[in-house]
């Protein structure tokens, strides 16, 4: 339960608070003089794949990402792809001791990168790439229902067994059975990729074949050293664990085991526990700190325990699936505003104070605003301040999930807050993940004491799940003492370092090579557009082939024309990693003509 009652504060601008509607602490608001009609307001859904596809090209020829006006469910989709090619890669194989205590890069020169903070790098997609994606993915249907046909003509089709037995309905919709077959089994091996080694800078993926046209993967004995592009290893714990957390780690296998058998209500609970709790909550500069045992569950299951019938939930429109199914599974109403707008929120903010709940007008009884740190598909780092002035201007709570920014994002790596110089006391609801910048897993969230302890027993994150591996927990709170430079050592603040140069140079040298390069510098996810459908598998396989493990995301997981490659840079790469790198993309560039930003036809 969120228990801190704000002052909902009149507008300024006039468009505020007078007579009539109470708002959500009592106060009373001026009933909107129009209904609530908003473009912007609308209940979270799935993104439109029905919307005709003529007016879909003109709203992404001009796109600006700024003035999105849906929800999309963020599923990501991690991968590394794949080749059946022996080829050996261009990149040395992987030596033991090359995990061990690599050096943190340093690139000069970059004083002068434009600040993160002044936003506009609106990239619209050409009409070329728009109208030969739509091509592509039209072609690629009216392919997969001609195989259906003869298949089902002739009785011969590897799929046959997924019709239902008469009688039953499809389990899978018909679409995303289609979808499945048809489009994606053709480029599963892009996804998925098993991998045999530490997720460092460098890392081993298994190659693997298929007998039946990707229909399914067998794993082979063979094994490819990649640079590794597509893990969320921030900080590079990955790369220098040996020596960063191990001694620190071992111990607690031999005490507490792997895991704890119960959930945290029960006998769940470790000592380690409680101290990584406690130094969660300070290093965030919160009173207190719950701990769970997956990122994910942290928000579907927190969000329903703070929020519910008669709340109402403002949801940035590019927020994590985990955040979707938590506001869904809350029963709260659900709208959205403008990704990363604090403009847009405002308007849609100050509608639903001032028209209440639908039906009854009666005020809400909570508002909650949901934002991230850094947006995980898109790069881009949260406008907290804007947001942080609107929501305390009307007086509603603030979540701001922090997955990739906290450990990534500010001098000494305290997140969004600290980078957007916001005062961690202006959010009430701070949540974050363990398994980006920490080598763990698992998330928390941290607030008040007294928020955290009503989460303690109303969570079921905390209730019902198992809780956190206390190994990992010695390994996170081990990395923050790193970060926090509580091991008498200047490791984390250089990792902070690394990790910004890195990111801040490979972003740089894309843009340069002309690339249509999503997302703020300072931010370690650096989204470069693909388009084409083809071009997913072809960035894919291509990298993988020249030693290169990157992650390709595509529909449903972004809008159907946007699919992309999602870089994620590490303190842990070496310069020369990171400019062997660049190369191999460098020829991926020319050879699938990706330079978008130059060329209209790429
Ligand atoms: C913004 C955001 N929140 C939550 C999660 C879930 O975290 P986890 O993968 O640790 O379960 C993710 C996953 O990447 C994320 O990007």
């Amino acid at each position: 339960m969120l228990t801190r009652g704000k002052k909902a504060k009149s507008d300024g601008g006039g468009a505020a608070p007078s007579p009539s509607t109470t708002s959500t602490n009592g106060h009373k608001f001026r009933r909107a003089s129009s209904s609530s009609s908003d473009a912007t307001v609308a209940p979270v859904k799935t993104p439109k794949s029905s919307r005709s596809p003529f007016a879909e090209i003109k709203r992404l020829s001009s796109f600006r990402r700024s003035k999105a006006s849906e929800a999309e469910p963020a599923v990501e989709t991690a991968s590394t792809s794949s080749s059946s090619s022996s080829s050996s890669p261009s990149i040395s194989p992987l030596s033991p001791l090359a995990v061990l205590d690599r050096p943190f890069s340093t690139v000069e020169g970059l004083e002068d990168h434009p600040m993160s903070y002044e936003r506009g790098h609106e990239i619209p997609i050409t009409w070329f790439a728009a109208i030969s994606t739509y091509f592509g993915y039209a072609v690629l249907i009216l392919f997969g229902h001609i195989r259906d046909f003869f298949g089902r003509l002739f009785g011969v089709s590897r799929y046959l067994a997924t019709q239902p037995p008469p009688g039953y309905a499809p389990l899978l919709k018909d679409w995303e059975n289609f979808y499945t077959r048809r489009l994606y089994h053709r480029i599963r091996d892009c996804w998925e990729r098993p991998v045999c080694s530490a997720p460092g800078g460098r890392i081993t993926v298994v190659e693997r074949d298929s007998p039946d046209g990707n229909k399914t993967m067998v794993l082979t004995e063979r094994t490819r050293e990649c640079m590794n592009l597509g893990s969320y290893n921030y900080l590079g714990f990955a790369d220098d664990w040996q020596t960063s957390c191990k001694a620190e780690v071992m111990p607690t296998l031999d005490t507490l085991n792997s895991c704890l058998c119960s959930a945290r209500m029960d006998l769940g609970t470790s000592k380690a526990h409680v101290e990584l709790e406690e130094l969660v909550a300070r290093y965030v500069g919160k009173e207190a700190a719950l701990v769970y045992n997956m990122g994910f569950g942290t928000n579907s299951t927190t969000i329903p325990a703070l929020v519910g019938k008669g709340s109402l939930i403002l949801s940035d429109t590019m927020n994590h699936s985990s955040i979707v199914a938590g506001s869904r599974a809350s029963g709260a109403m659900v709208r959205t505003f403008v990704h990363n707008n604090a403009k847009s929120l405002e308007r849609v903010l100050r509608d639903a104070i001032a028209g209440g709940m639908p039906r009854t007008r009666r005020p809400w009884k909570k508002i909650l605003v949901m934002v991230e740190g850094i947006y995980s598909m898109e790069g881009e780092i949260c406008d907290l301040k804007g947001i942080v002035e609107v929501v305390k201007k009307f007086g509603a709570y603030l979540y701001v999930d922090e997955a990739h920014s906290i450990g990534a994002l500010g001098e000494t790596g305290r997140g969004i807050c600290e980078y957007a110089g916001v005062d961690p006391k202006d959010v009430d609801v701070m949540m974050g993940t363990f398994t980006k910048s920490f080598g763990g897993m698992g998330g928390y969230v941290a607030g008040d004491r007294k928020m955290i302890q009503y989460l303690r027993r109303a969570s079921a994150g905390s209730m019902y799940h198992n809780s956190l591996s206390p190994v990992v927990c010695k390994q996170v709170h081990q990395a923050l003492r790193v970060i926090m430079g509580e091991d008498g050592t200047m490791t984390g603040r250089r990792k902070i370092e690394a990790l910004r140069n890195n990111s801040n140079h490979m972003r740089r040298e894309l843009v340069r090579m002309g690339c249509h390069v999503y997302g703020d510098y300072d931010s370690p996810i650096i989204p470069v557009m693909l388009y084409n459908p083809t071009k997913i598998a072809a960035f894919s396989r291509e990298a993988f082939a020249r030693g290169l493990a990157v992650v390709v995301v595509g529909f449903p997981a972004t809008p159907i024309v946007l699919s992309r490659t999602r870089i994620c840079v590490s303190a842990g790469h070496t310069r020369e990693e990171i400019e062997r790198a660049l190369n191999v993309i460098e020829e991926l560039v020319d050879l699938l003509r990706l330079r978008y930003a130059k060329r209209a036809m790429g």
